[in-house]
């Protein structure tokens, strides 16, 4: 038995909700570029979890759903005021969800039925649950949910307390499109060993929760705007990352383990970035990512992926650095549920091998011979 590092080109699961074949990556079969442009959050979320787009009839019931559950149980919101003020939001919002399945009934009721309720509640709850700890750090009450409007409009609206712009809402929107699923990604992964035991939804998005957490994955995003706040300016990017490359320090938001030719969500954010970058007459964020993803790829071939540009891109919405990584989760909370429903259609536990690599024949001695 031979262990490949970080199971790199191991298949370890069939799947139909989401594919990367050279270099495009598709949801249901439509290509993320189209439903980056056409598509909103909700269409999207519906694709992945029931596999068709919506019609208006579906679209309507479905906003009627995520209106009716995205309000948060008081006891829950209670709970989010006693946690330190300087929190992880990551660690908070892995809390909070974990939490969540103590005020729901059906959380361990298997059914199908109750399963896609499950689906609706958490990708309701979830935008409310991170707007609120991000108002609550800040040492602010939380703001309740409107209804009949997108999850990208209630989340900033829960946030500031104020009507976003409709250029700020549409930026978000697609944000969340392009974040919504991604195969076989770490989080998912995670979500669907944890839940191939058996275990409940809400154990399954809180396992994805941790994975999404590290720097390495969705951690990224915020790990990416850490070092433009440390660059500073556009004269020092050059000083900057030469010297981390001669480091041997990993730039953050480069490099993929499935994409080598480039992420195709990256230039979707790229253009956003740009665009949020001349509305606000500021470019100083979008040359700096410009000029570091020269430098990046001239010097070492590296691509840069969804994470880079949604760093600038969330900077200029507004949005505190400590909510990049939950603002992920809010998007691809939708993906984990539609992998977790297909994990238990066909449910096998998931349970590899190791190659033991540490001593034999080891004999036991009393702890007074040791
Ligand atoms: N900066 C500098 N060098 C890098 C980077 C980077 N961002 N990424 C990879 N490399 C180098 C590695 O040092 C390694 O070099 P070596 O062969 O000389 O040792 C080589 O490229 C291969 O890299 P691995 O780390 O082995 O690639 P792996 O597939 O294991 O990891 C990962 C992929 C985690 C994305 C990696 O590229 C990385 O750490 N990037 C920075 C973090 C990041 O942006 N993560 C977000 C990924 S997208 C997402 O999860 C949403």
């Amino acid at each position: 038995m031979t262990a490949t590092k970080g199971l790199e080109g191991v298949v370890a699961a069939s799947s139909s909700i989401s594919s990367i074949v050279d270099g495009v990556l598709t949801y249901r079969g439509y290509d993320i570029d189209d439903l980056a442009v056409n598509a909103s959050f909700e269409e999207v979320a519906y694709l992945l979890w029931f596999g068709k787009l919506p019609n208006q009839n579906e679209l309507d019931q479905l906003q009627k759903d995520l209106d009716k559950y995205a309000v948060l149980p008081d006891a829950l919101i209670e709970q989010m005021k006693l946690y330190p003020k300087d929190m992880n939001r990551m660690a908070a919002l892995r809390s909070a969800i974990s939490a969540l399945a103590l005020y729901d009934e059906q959380a361990d009721d298997m059914s199908r039925e109750a399963n896609e309720l499950k689906v609706i509640k958490l990708q309701a709850q979830l935008p409310s649950i991170v707007a609120a700890l991000g108002r609550i750090a800040e040492g602010q009450e939380p703001v309740a949910p409107l209804q009949g409007v997108s999850i990208a409009h209630n989340f900033l609206y829960m946030l500031t307390g104020e009507q976003p712009e409709d250029t700020a809402i549409k930026a978000l929107d697609q944000a969340l499109v392009l974040h919504a699923d991604h195969e076989l990604n770490a989080s998912t992964f995670a979500a669907r060993v944890t839940v191939a035991t058996l275990s409940d939804m809400y154990s399954g998005i809180t396992s994805a929760i941790g994975a999404l957490k590290g720097p390495l994955h969705g951690g990224a995003n915020e790990a990416v705007m850490k070092m433009l706040e440390e660059i500073g300016s556009e004269d020092r990017v050059e000083s900057y990352i030469q010297e981390q490359l001669s480091n041997k320090v990993k730039i953050m938001g480069f490099g993929h383990r499935v994409y080598k030719n480039g992420d195709p969500r990256a230039k979707h954010l790229q253009k956003m970035s740009r665009e949020l970058g001349e509305m606000n007459n500021d470019l100083s964020l979008y040359n700096m990512s410009v000029q570091i993803e020269e430098i990046v790829t001239g010097s070492k071939g590296l691509k840069p992926n969804v994470d880079f540009y949604s760093a600038s891109v969330y900077t200029m919405l507004g949005i505190p650095r400590n909510l990049f990584t939950p603002i992920f989760a809010i998007s691809r909370v939708s993906g984990w549920a539609a992998h977790i429903l297909e994990q238990y259609e066909n449910n096998r536990i998931i349970r590899p091998r190791a190659e033991y690599v540490g001593p034999n024949n080891q004999e036991y001695r009393p702890v007074t011979e040791r």
